[in-house]
């Protein structure tokens, strides 16, 4: 699409000049159809609704692009390729202005980016990059800082930076999980090569699910035994699976565990004692940034990336948003005082 073009050479231009690229004005010159005046309406779709955050994504993105005057359609795919096609078929059908994309699968959903395109609709790919396609802008976390953030956290954990680790990486359909593995590798892989570290099991969890990632720990143990000294795994959700295996082995508490995304439950395990650190993410930075850019690209109005990630395609503009390591040290700092969860439900049942 036009609009790409346009993103990427006002980026260029304004990098050359002030070396960073952070405001945006302008007017666009695309010649697709955009929406000067009316309400914009907005098709999000959304893989799944499952873990806690893509609810909170849901809800903060919506409520955003409502006070921008905006209205949101939404479909969740449950986990599902066909029928996030289907969705996003719907989407246009009901026509839409611009297609906010969470992908289930990175390859199988250029196909929903190609219909869009056919009828001049742009596609924000949010959180997770679709592969293979012309996408109009993605935005995200930092997903590599996260990886190497997991990483560092869980080196420092062990005794005298050295050990046997067991590796727990998401869903292999996930171009996140990609990302976070590439991050965790910039750290591990020297230690690999020194010896410090040994990877003694590593596997994909399938759909990202706990059950799995349960499945992977029970393996590992049953091929090496439990002398390990850590797991790096990529989540909450897979480190609440791994975990669950480390109680059954008694061994929670004993063995430093990864995670991401600062769901309730894992900060509860980090105030408890059986999960290490999370990655925290503010899901209201995401969405409602998200809903601001969806706005002004259905509006046509320039949009300035701050750099690029290449999809197969293309390098695609891309904004990446930063990211917080939260620990027991700096719950209150970070969890807390964001107001991210309660006080009350962290430390539920902690010792005082
Ligand atoms: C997201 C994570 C999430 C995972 C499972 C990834 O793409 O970046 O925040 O935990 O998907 O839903």
């Amino acid at each position: 699409m036009n609009i790409r073009i346009v993103l990427v050479l006002v980026s260029l231009v304004l990098s050359l000049v002030t070396g960073i690229v952070l405001s945006r004005g302008g007017s666009s010159g695309s010649t697709a159809k955009g929406k000067a005046k009316g309400k914009v309406v907005i098709g999000f779709s959304m893989d799944t609704l499952k873990e806690e955050r893509w609810q909170a994504d849901k809800r903060m993105f919506t409520e955003k692009a409502e006070a921008l005057g905006a209205e949101v359609l939404v479909q969740s795919a449950n986990s599902d390729d066909v029928r996030q096609v289907q969705d996003i078929e719907a989407l246009i059908s009901r026509n839409v202005d611009v297609l906010v994309i969470i992908p289930h699968n990175a390859e199988a959903m250029a196909t929903g980016v190609e219909k869009a395109h056919q009828v001049g609709i742009p596609v924000i790919s949010y959180d997770r990059l679709i592969k293979n396609a012309d996408v109009d802008l993605y935005i995200s976390f930092d997903n590599y800082r996260v990886g190497e953030e997991q990483a560092k956290a869980l080196v420092a954990l062990l005794p005298g930076g050295k050990g046997k680790i067991i590796r727990i990486y998401g869903a292999k359909t996930d171009n996140n999980a990609a990302q976070f593995k590439e991050g965790q590798d910039r750290i591990i892989l020297p230690l690999v090569k020194s010896g410090d570290i040994q990877v003694i099991h590593e596997d994909w969890t399938e759909g990202w699910k706990p059950e799995n990632a349960k499945r992977i720990t029970q393996a590992a143990i049953a091929a090496h035994g439990t002398s390990f000294d850590g797991i790096l795994a990529s989540n909450d959700g897979t480190a609440g699976g791994a975990i669950q295996t480390l109680t059954e082995e008694g061994l929670a508490g004993k063995i430093p565990v990864t995670g991401q995304d600062a769901e309730l439950s894992a900060c509860q395990r980090i105030i408890a004692g059986t999960q290490a650190m999370t990655i925290y993410k503010p899901i209201h930075v995401i969405a409602t940034a998200a809903a601001g850019l969806a706005v002004d690209l259905a509006r046509r109005k320039p949009i300035i990336a701050r750099t690029a990630v290449p999809n197969g395609k293309g390098d695609i503009p891309t904004n990446f948003l930063d990211i917080q390591v939260v620990t027991k040290d700096n719950m209150r700092d970070t969890i807390i005082r964001d107001n991210y969860h309660p006080e009350a439900e962290v430390y539920k049942g902690a010792a005082k």
